[in-house]
């Protein structure tokens, strides 16, 4: 007996050593698998920055660690016991003076690090997160809404000291594409634009947008002289005189009920009161655009019930013109008739057709050039046709013109100022003193800070950036970049001049690598985020992916009528962040009926429970909430104050103030 107590007494003790002793394994991270982490740029190697330099961080180099490029995510499964993990965090000395990230550790308690905002030159931050009960470890790094250019970011003696090796996880982050939104409503609904715009005595096209079963009947009371109505498709049209401002009170009845909406005509008060919503070609067709293409993309959007929802334009992009120096017996030949008119390519045998085609769909056509001698696709400019140019768009019917600058930079030997602003201000004067309204998108990839001065040249909207989808293997960080970065542009942007940070590539888009069509790599979750984020900021909702073969899941959304409603709001005014937190942002945007829409959005690479302390975002008192996309009502803010949000979604809302 006595023996027994005494072993179990060693037993005890032994055991109790064991749990209070030290974990001493140390596992560098290089030792880990570097393959399984994501990168923004390039491929991670160990010991090495991201171009293949040694590590060195503010001068001082080092020999351990890795390099990573943001947005760059490394997720590491580790067995919850104790022990610690300890790096140091900066942006590599081969990066240029564009670098910013920020560096973050979140693990399965919450986050353990925010470096803030670092940039080349930046001391090393030191990381150390104890590791009990962490299950889960993700270095993050985050390029900022500055975008990723150059954002090289070492993770510098980087080790593990714990009880048994972590384990690099390759995450797959494919999700069931998960529809919200429920179908409309049979009963009537008034959606997209409520204020629309038009120079005096130019024609004029404005397609009421509704939902609800057809037949279905239209009323406009009060229109301006000049203007009628259909009242079986709800397309007013004509040419309206007086300058003016006319409220246009609106009934759409069908046979279970009746909607009642005002429509705000503005005749001469700016042509793009509410941003540009619609179709364009180049994400899905490229170049290899056709008249039969784009009438039967006139047609689906019709068919499938977009004009409904507001969609308006349906745009050619490149390629509908000849191509400089092609002998191509379809796209060759000859850039300009004898007169110096300029001529289409055999794929386009008919623009006046095709414009009447979408016109008689109610929807407004437009089309594309360049200021140089050339197209961004090698294609036939307007250079010094300007005048002509105009004149054609005007003979064929269109009523847009996306006018990208691609080989303008070859024409004027500095780029200053000046010259960025001068083509933009030729071909908006020709367009003015034209009998017809042609909005002007510039396309120029936001130089010179394009916001700051692109409504004083006469344009509707500008690019902000370069291309949203240059490469579709990137498409959710340039999404992330460019989407969030607008915001730090946002006052330019509003009624009659927006900005623009490219189009919807939803459902079907090209791959111009792979050189076929292919779906959206945007996970379900990130379309949810683009949409709401554009409709957050006032941008134009363009969809650019193939309409004619329109899934349920791309429908839906695209077709959310009370999402549309907080894009189109007519005050204009974009949105703006309230609160970022860790990556979670949350942001804000006022609506003309002295309301708010509120989204969440998590940039994080894991889904979160999301707190919203309402008072702190100045919502005290009685509010009032609505899901927008799943488009139930909440009830009262103060009953919902949490939010399960997946990797890279977002919720959005409609706060009411009661
Ligand atoms: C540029 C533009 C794109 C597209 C192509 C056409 O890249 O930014 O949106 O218009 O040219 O060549």
């Amino acid at each position: 007996m006595k023996l027994n107590i005494r072993l179990f007494i060693l037993l005890f003790v032994a055991g109790w050593a064991v749990g209070c002793s030290h974990p001493s394994l140390v596992v560098e991270i290089t030792e880990l698998d570097l393959s399984a982490f994501a990168v923004g740029w390039g491929e991670t190697k160990a010991n090495l920055s991201i171009s293949g330099t040694p590590l060195s961080i503010a001068g001082t180099p080092y020999e351990k660690g890795f390099g990573t490029h943001a947005t760059g995510e490394a997720h590491i499964r580790l067995d919850g016991r104790q022990g610690t993990f300890t790096a140091l965090a900066g942006v590599d000395d081969n990066a240029d003076s564009h670098a910013s990230v920020v560096f973050y550790v979140f693990t399965n308690k919450g986050t353990a690090f925010n470096s803030g905002v670092m940039k080349k030159g930046d001391a090393p931050k030191p990381v150390e997160v104890a590791l009990k009960g962490v299950t889960d470890l993700y270095l993050l790094v985050d390029p900022t809404s500055d975008g990723n250019h150059s954002d090289h970011a070492d993770w510098v003696n980087a080790q593990f000291t714990v009880f048994s090796a972590p384990v690099a996880i390759k995450d797959d982050h494919s999700e069931e594409r998960y529809i919200l939104t429920p179908p409309p409503a049979p009963q009537p609904r008034v959606n997209g634009a409520k204020i629309t715009g038009a120079s005096p005595a130019k024609p004029f096209l404005f397609t009421i947008a509704a939902t609800g079963n057809r037949p279905m009947t239209f009323a406009a009371a009060n229109l301006p002289a000049g203007l009628s109505l259909n009242e079986a498709t709800g397309v007013i049209s004509g040419v309206c005189s007086r300058e003016g401002k006319y409220i246009v009170p609106l009934t759409v009845s069908n046979s279970l009920g009746e909607c009642h909406d005002t429509l705000e005509i503005h005749i001469g008060g700016g042509l793009a009161l509410t941003p540009h919503i619609g179709w364009n070609s180049w994400y899905i067709y490229a170049t290899g655009v056709t008249q039969d293409i784009m009438e039967q993309s006139a047609q689906a959007m019709y068919d499938k019930g977009l004009v409904n929802f507001g969609y308006a334009y349906v745009n050619i992009d490149d390629g509908w013109e000849i191509k400089v120096g092609s002998n191509d017996l379809v796209i060759g030949g000859a850039v300009r008739n004898p007169d110096g008119t300029i001529r289409t390519n055999k794929n386009f045998p008919d623009m006046k057709a095709m414009t009447d085609y979408i016109h008689r769909l109610g929807l407004k056509a437009g089309l594309y050039s360049s200021p140089g001698r050339s197209t961004c696709g090698g294609y036939a400019g307007s250079f010094e046709h300007e005048a002509q140019d105009i004149q054609s768009y005007v003979d064929w019917g269109f009523d847009f013109l996306k006018y990208d600058w691609c080989s303008y930079g070859q024409e004027v030997p500095v780029h200053d100022l000046e010259n960025m602003q001068k083509p933009y201000l030729l071909i908006s004067k020709l367009i003015k003193e034209a009998p017809r309204d042609i909005i002007l998108n510039m396309c120029q990839y936001g130089m010179g800070d394009v916001w700051k001065w692109g409504k004083e040249v006469g344009g509707n909207s500008w690019r902000t950036t370069g291309d949203l989808g240059a490469s579709t293997q990137e498409l959710s960080a340039s999404m992330f970049s460019i989407g969030f970065f607008q915001e730090q542009i946002r006052e330019y942007s509003g009624p009659d001049g927006w900005n623009d940070p490219d189009y919807l590539l939803f459902g079907n888009i090209y791959d111009w690598a792979n050189q076929k069509a292919v779906l959206s790599p945007l996970s379900p979750s990130e379309h949810y985020t683009c949409m709401t984020l554009w409709s957050m900021m006032s941008a134009p909702l363009i969809f650019s992916g193939e309409i004619t073969t329109l899934d349920d899941f791309t429908k839906n959304i695209l077709c959310n009528a009370e999402v549309i409603d907080i894009d189109q709001d007519k005050l204009g005014k974009a949105g703006y962040c309230i609160q970022n937190r860790d990556l979670i942002e949350i942001w804000k945007k006022e609506l003309h009926d002295g309301n708010t829409a509120i989204a969440v959005f998590n940039k994080r690479p894991f889904g979160s429970v999301v707190e919203v302390d309402w008072k702190a975002l100045g919502y005290d008192g009685k509010f009032f909430a609505r899901d927008l996309w799943r488009q139930t009502d909440l009830g009262d803010i103060r009953k919902v104050a949490s939010f399960d949000i997946p990797r890279h979604g977002c919720v959005m809302l409609k706060v009411t103030k009661r």
